[in-house]
């Protein structure tokens, strides 16, 4: 299985031609040129054109490709004040005081940047690019150039997720268990932290919205006049590559325009110098390796703290090799060996390196854990203090801040990391999951930079959150609504109450599917409720399923339909194996609470809505209601329902409170292609299109049928669930009479053996092999019910639709197909001979439909790994790993005010109101205090 994804992938990279792609990396800084000069790498080693663009030239480039160098010394002075930091005091400076120093040196290094003579240079050359990839680190303005050069932009993040393009992508990142970059906490945040964590993130984004981009739109405007504002620039993003992985980095969720790639700078090991090798071999008691990266210079830590370190490296058994950047140390210990410069991979790939003391920088983390080797961390600035804090809750190594060092302090956590086997045990374990991915991370970075060159960008990955100003998409217009006329939400409550209590009345088994299309979906959720419980209960009882649950099987794996029955995870725990489950429709409200899939009823609709992201607000309000009494029908009726059902067959089983939230991986049916890009925790996987076969040859008498229509194929079948023949009367007339004034035969499936009134070019049969008659050349047009299952296929081929949406996500998926321009919509109930032959006449002859559908089916089979592959890896993952408690956010862990960071906001509110009340208060005191010696000073 493996060795097919390797071959598909050397196929994929074999075919393409070759790109010419600007990469600009402007930090004047070790690690991100490491970071930079990997990209330029990797895609020179595929077989690009790459111009670098950074503060150093590469002495070694590859020698088969193309490598240009933009060289830029400089970037961090001016002539006013060089920028000259001692980054070791900055250890104890305050986050927050990083704000205004990051704005000012982004300004600077931005300004450096463009007005550099290098630089100009390459401007003012005529060369082109197919692609901008730049590495985001406050120099926004740079993206001018992807307008310039009229090329997609892919940004490159060396810090993995975080607020500085978060809010530019639309990516969701609640600041209730998601620390901000230079914050030192985990995802197990106080009361306190979750304050400061909040409002830092609130006074960083005022900061980038109110004075960062306004500066850095003044700076490109001096540059490039004529250009869009930065307003506009800064949300036109089709790619963003992440420098991390779950393996090291804190999971979190992730619009599809993301793409994780940390580790991708990482080299096989290459043999060390000589005189390292010898000592590193002859190490019998193992190596300590030490070093703070390239920013901070060792030299400049005060005497005592020397003092101390060498004293607690002297009485290690091991030897050491630290990083220092002088010749020597007065009073080194023997044991160990100072140098400017160690080739770091090679020497954690070592086996006899038993610990690595680092500043844990990003990289530094990344590489320690690719190579499983434990660590002290003495983290300095930046996001080290998060890198820490996140090795130390994985149980990799310990941390120690350098300003409280004391000989004690730091041989203790040698001692400790040394001697203690569970720091290397744990490290080892994330080895392997950084080690166990289905693309290598090299392979991953290629691939996505040719797939948006190839579709010129990639606007079908941006979520709609973009299109919405901020009150809009934290839904405030309507919660403010909602707290207004709260008299119509209790109502609307009542209402639904009674319809509940209603429609229990009712014989809920016998559905015809075809009453169901002018039913309110707010009736479904009881109806749902009731067919769950009703099947729940029924499999528990079957007796082949009896039969099963009482012999010795056992199994590696649950792979369960996720469709109200819930009761059914039981299974996993039963036979002690990891949950996954498989949702037919697409990421929706049934499972994202349960495994803490954000999923901003502000524009993703309900999958029961007939909405798209574009919604109104009478439309948003409904999506919202509907969300919020669904939400609580299951906490408050669903789950209560299917735990006693689940409890009357493994009575001695935890509670479905707890099983629910334990699914260690979701398989989603759906694909960017096709849906809505939303954005997926790490643990939903979409594998949209794995059902789909290759075409096999059609039975004889129906090729002949297809070959011999000259004028095409319709293809008409409203899916397995809707018995076509309970249509009224006159409907099938208006149908019938539609059909036969076309020029293209037509293929309809109909549950009877014929019609009355059956037009000559009208071919019924009871069953169709509908993936072979929609990959047949000739067919032009699929009549569908748009059922997931049906809008994914004629996709995958490419076949424009007319939806006649009946039921369930059937409005959803045709509202979306309209939207993407693949078809059209009618609604059955009102179906007209005219309109349908208005429809019908508009997608054959407007080639618009035809052409939007074969992009998109372009899109759905452009993916680096074939979905039936990633259904199979990721079963296999979980079981080789006993479950991916990794792979979940920690949004788990929360009750939902505190991950609405209601707590946090009441507390701001109260508190304001205080001090308001307080200040009030106060000025009152002082001025009547005023008024009355005056009175005073009168009277005298
Ligand atoms: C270029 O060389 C590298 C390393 O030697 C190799 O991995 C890569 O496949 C080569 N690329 C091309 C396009 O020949
Ligand atoms: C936004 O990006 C797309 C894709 O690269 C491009 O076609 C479009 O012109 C860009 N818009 C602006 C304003 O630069
Ligand atoms: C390593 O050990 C070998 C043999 O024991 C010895 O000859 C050599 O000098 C040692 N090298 C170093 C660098 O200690």
């Amino acid at each position: 299985m493996k060795t097919s994804i390797i071959l598909f992938l050397l196929i994929m990279v074999g075919a393409v031609k070759s790109y010419r792609i600007l990469v600009i990396f402007p930090m004047e800084s070790g690690s991100h040129y490491i970071l930079g000069s990997a990209v330029a790498r990797t895609l020179v080693e595929a077989g690009h054109d790459v111009t670098l663009v950074s503060p150093f030239e590469q002495k070694n480039p590859p020698k088969n490709g193309t490598w240009r160098d933009v060289v830029l010394p400089g970037l961090m002075h001016n002539d006013d004040n060089d920028i000259e930091f001692n980054f070791m005091d900055m250890e104890s400076m305050s986050p927050f005081l990083m704000i205004p120093m990051l704005n000012m040196m982004g300004d600077m290094i931005t300004r450096n940047t463009l007005e550099h003579k290098n630089f100009q240079k390459m401007l003012n050359s005529n060369a082109h690019f197919d692609a901008i990839i730049l590495e985001q680190f406050n120099n926004d303005a740079l993206k001018v150039l992807a307008h310039h050069y009229k090329a997609p932009l892919i940004l490159f993040s060396s810090l993995g997720a975080n607020s500085w393009f978060n809010p530019l992508i639309g990516n969701p990142s609640p600041p209730s268990y998601i620390p901000e970059p230079l914050m030192p906490y985990t995802s197990d945040m106080t009361f306190w932290q979750r304050l400061e964590n909040f409002v830092f993130a609130v006074l960083s984004e005022l900061s980038r919205q109110l004075i960062f981009f306004p500066a850095q739109n003044r700076i490109m405007k001096e540059f490039f006049p004529d250009v869009p504002d930065l307003s506009i620039l800064n949300y036109n993003t089709s790619l963003v590559f992440v420098n991390s992985h779950e393996s090291t980095n804190q999971p979190v969720p992730r619009v599809p325009n993301m793409v994780d790639i940390g580790g991708y700078h990482i080299n096989p090991p290459k043999e060390l110098p000589k005189d390292l090798k010898e000592f590193m071999d002859n190490a019998t008691e193992g190596v300590v390796y030490f070093s703070l990266g390239s920013n901070v210079q060792p030299s400049q830590m005060s005497d005592s703290m020397r003092r101390h370190i060498l004293v607690a490296l002297g009485k290690l058994k091991q030897k050491v090799l630290w990083k220092w950047d002088e010749d020597t140390i007065p009073g080194k210990p023997d044991n160990v060996r100072l140098s400017k410069w160690f080739p770091q991979q090679d020497i954690l790939a070592h086996r006899n390196t038993k610990l690595f003391i680092t500043h844990s920088g990003l990289l530094s983390t990344i590489e320690t854990v690719y190579f499983g080797v434990p660590i002290l961390a003495f983290p300095v600035f930046g996001d080290q203090k998060l890198n820490a804090a996140f090795a130390v809750g994985n149980g990799i190594g310990l941390s120690l801040s350098i300003f409280q060092l004391t000989e004690e302090k730091l041989s203790d956590a040698l001692r400790e990391i040394i001697n203690n086997p569970k720091y290397k045990e744990n490290v080892k374990r994330r080895s392997k999951l950084m080690h166990d991915r289905p693309v290598k991370p090299k392979d991953l970075l290629v691939y996505w930079t040719e797939f948006v060159i190839r579709h010129k960008g990639a606007p079908h990955l941006q979520v709609a959150a973009l299109d919405l100003p901020w009150y809009r998409y934290l839904l405030l217009d309507v919660i403010a609504f909602l707290a207004v006329s709260s008299v119509l939400f209790v109502v609307l409550f009542c209402f639904i109450i009674r319809k509940i209590c209603c429609s229990k009345e009712a014989n809920p088994i016998e559905f015809d599917f075809m009453d169901m299309e002018s039913m309110s979906p707010f009736l479904m959720i009881p109806l749902l409720n009731m067919m769950g419980d009703i099947i729940t209960r029924n499999m528990l009882r079957h007796q082949n399923f009896q039969k099963l649950l009482n012999s010795n099987e056992h199994f590696d794996a649950i792979i369960l339909e996720q469709f109200n029955n819930d009761g059914l995870k039981v299974l996993a725990h039963h036979y002690k194996a990891p949950l996954i489950l498989f949702s037919s429709i697409g990421a929706n409200s049934w499972f994202n609470p349960l495994i803490g899939n954000p999923s901003p009823p502000s524009y993703i609709p309900e999958p029961l809505m007939p909405y798209t992201s574009d919604m109104t607000f009478w439309q948003r309000l409904e999506n919202f209601v509907f969300a919020v009494l669904s939400e609580l029908n299951r906490q408050l009726i669903f789950f209560p329902a299917q735990n006693r059902i689940m409890k009357g067959f493994f009575p001695d089983v935890p509670d479905l409170s707890i099983l629910n939230y334990n699914t260690s991986l979701v398989f989603v049916n759906s694909h960017e292609s096709t849906n809505q890009p939303v954005p997926r925790v790490p643990n939903m996987v979409d594998i949209g299109g794995y059902h789909i076969n290759p075409p096999k040859e059609l039975p004889k008498d129906l090729k002949e049928f297809m070959d011999n229509a000259t004028e095409g194929v319709v293809y008409f079948s409203l899916g397995s669930n809707v018995q076509p023949s309970q249509m009224s009367d006159s409907m099938r007339r208006h149908i019938l009479v539609a059909l036969g004034k076309l020029k293209q035969k037509v293929l309809w499936k109909w549950d009877e053996d014929t019609i009355p009134g059956k037009p000559d070019n009208v071919r019924l049969s009871k069953w169709f092999p509908q993936q072979d008659i929609l990959a047949h050349r000739n067919t032009k047009l699929f009549i569908t019910h748009s059922g997931l299952l049906s809008t994914i296929e004629t996709v995958y081929f490419g076949v424009p639709i007319l939806a006649i949406p009946v039921f369930s996500d059937q409005k959803l998926n045709a509202a979306f197909a309209v939207g993407n321009g693949i078809g059209l919509s009618l609604s059955i109930s009102r179906l007209t001979e005219e309109k349908l032959s208005d429809a019908l006449r508009e997608i054959i002859n407007n080639p618009k439909y035809n052409e939007n559908v074969k992009r998109r089916s372009k899109l759905m089979n452009d993916r680096p790994v074939k979905p039936k592959d990633l259904l199979v890896y990721w079963t296999e993952f979980v079981i080789r790993h006993k479950g991916a408690p990794h792979l979940q956010v920690a949004a788990l862990d929360l009750p939902w005010y505190r991950y609405l960071l209601l707590d946090v906001i009441a507390f701001l509110a109260v508190s304001s109101v205080l001090l308001v009340v307080l200040f009030c208060f106060i000025i009152r005191k002082i001025c009547c205090s005023k008024e009355k010696s005056k009175q005073k000073v009168k009277k005298n």
